[in-house]
This record gives structure tokens, C-alpha cells and sequence, in this order.
């Protein structure tokens, strides 16, 4: 298998493949993994999201798994994943928002999405940014980079590389101050489970606080809508 190094990680350059976290998972179960190991493909016939979503994946964007020993689930980490995926964006020039707990959005509108899987003693981190290209979705408005800014895929995995290393070393309490100032709907009213609630932030294991009457709620993993 052929593949070129960018900073510490070791990259798998695909062209079109069904998704980069099925290689990843694949790679994982035949012990083919050693060390950070980035998957990058061209295009994906079977792109995923959360809640096992389609994430439409034409030629032209980004879509990469970046791949990681960890015998830990962290709920901070997507966190992480989500400061590094907008300070990336931030030094294009380029304004995000992130939506909890780690849509990134760019005038309310969706250009980068997150999935983070564990696979045995692994955590695959998939990331989808649009570049050139942005698919019609029913529910919610979608961007990409080029309404804002020129740039490469090659341009944008660099600066998201170097990104994802320094905010996966850095702090909590830095990641968390940096997500709170990239945080859409924070002390405001949101829905949750068609309820009213107020973002309240953090807390310090990376839970969601949401104020619902006059009771504190701490969530992991579920939905919210502004
Ligand atoms: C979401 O918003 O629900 C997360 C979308 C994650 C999409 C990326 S694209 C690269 C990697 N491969 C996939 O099949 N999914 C992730």
C-alpha cells in the first residue's frame, strides 16, 4: 500500500472508495494500522454521518478519517475535533460557528461535519469539509469554502493536520474557552427534545449543561436545535 507522511501522520491517498471509515475500520480489524494514520479519499459512494446520515461526497472536497490509538472513549474529544475544524477555517479567513456538539457552520449554514467512532482499541475521527462542492439537503442549508475563499484540499488538510495535533494536546479548559467563543445559541433559549432550554456550556468531562426550567440537565451525544 502506498503512502506519502504530512506532519506526524502517515496518509492513504484513495481515489473514489465507499467511505473512509469503512477503510479505516478495515484497516483496524486486519491490524494494518500503526501509529496516526490519516485515510483521505477523492470521492465516497457511501459517505456517513451521525445517526448513520448519508453525507453526500462528490469529487472536490474533503473527506478524511484521521485515525488514533485510544483504549478510552473521551467525550471531550469532539471538542477538540470541532476547535481544530474551525480554527482551520479561521485562518482561510473564513467565520464558523460551531454548533453543538460539533456541526461546523458558516452563516447558519452546514460546511463541515464530524463522526467519531471507536473501533477496538482505536478512535476514528471522520471529517467532511466542502470545498468546491455543497449537496442539497432537505432539512438544513449547506456552504463551502469556495463561496468565501480560494483554496486547495491539499491547503485545507494541512492547516486541519496541524490543527487536530495542537487541539488534541492543548488544555480542556483552553479547548473549551476557544469552543465557547465558536459556539452558536450559548445562554440562549434552544430546543431539546422539544423542550426549552438554555445552553449553559461544559462542564469539565465534556458534557452539554442545559438549564431546562430551573433544573440542570447534563447530555452527551444527542441533538439540540436553535
Ligand atoms: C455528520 O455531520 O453527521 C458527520 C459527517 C462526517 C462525514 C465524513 S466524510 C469523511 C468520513 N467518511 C465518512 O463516511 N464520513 C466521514
Amino acid at each position: 500500500m502506498g503512502y506519502t507522511v504530512l506532519e506526524n501522520y502517515k496518509v492513504i491517498s484513495l481515489d473514489k472508495i465507499p467511505s473512509t471509515q469503512i477503510y479505516a475500520t478495515e484497516l483496524i480489524l486486519q491490524h494494518k494500522i500503526s501509529g496516526p494514520t490519516i485515510i483521505l479519499a477523492k470521492a465516497q459512494t457511501n459517505g456517513y454521518g451521525r445517526y448513520n446520515r448519508k453525507w453526500v461526497s462528490h469529487h472536490g472536497n474533503l473527506y478524511v478519517s484521521f485515525v488514533f490509538e485510544s483504549k478510552n472513549r473521551d467525550a471531550r474529544l469532539s471538542y477538540r475535533i470541532a476547535v481544530a475544524v474551525a480554527e482551520t477555517l479561521t485562518e482561510l479567513n473564513i467565520k464558523p460557528s460551531i454548533k453543538w456538539p460539533n456541526d461546523i457552520l458558516v452563516e447558519h449554514k452546514k460546511i463541515s461535519g464530524i463522526l467519531i467512532e471507536y473501533i477496538e482499541n482505536f478512535v476514528v475521527i471522520g471529517i467532511g469539509i466542502n470545498i468546491s462542492t455543497c449537496p442539497t439537503i432537505a432539512n438544513y442549508k449547506t456552504t463551502k469554502i469556495l463561496n468565501y475563499t480560494n483554496t486547495t484540499i491539499q491547503i485545507v488538510l494541512k492547516k486541519l493536520s496541524c490543527n487536530i495535533s495542537k487541539w488534541l494536546n492543548a488544555p480542556f479548559s483552553m479547548v473549551r474557552s476557544r469552543w465557547g467563543h465558536f459556539a452558536e445559541g450559548l445562554n440562549h433559549i434552544v430546543k431539546y427534545r422539544d423542550k426549552d432550554a438554555q445552553l449553559i456550556g461544559l462542564n469539565d468531562n465534556g458534557a452539554l449543561i442545559l438549564r431546562i426550567d430551573s433544573a440542570y440537565h447534563l447530555v452527551y451525544g444527542d441533538e439540540i436545535y436553535l
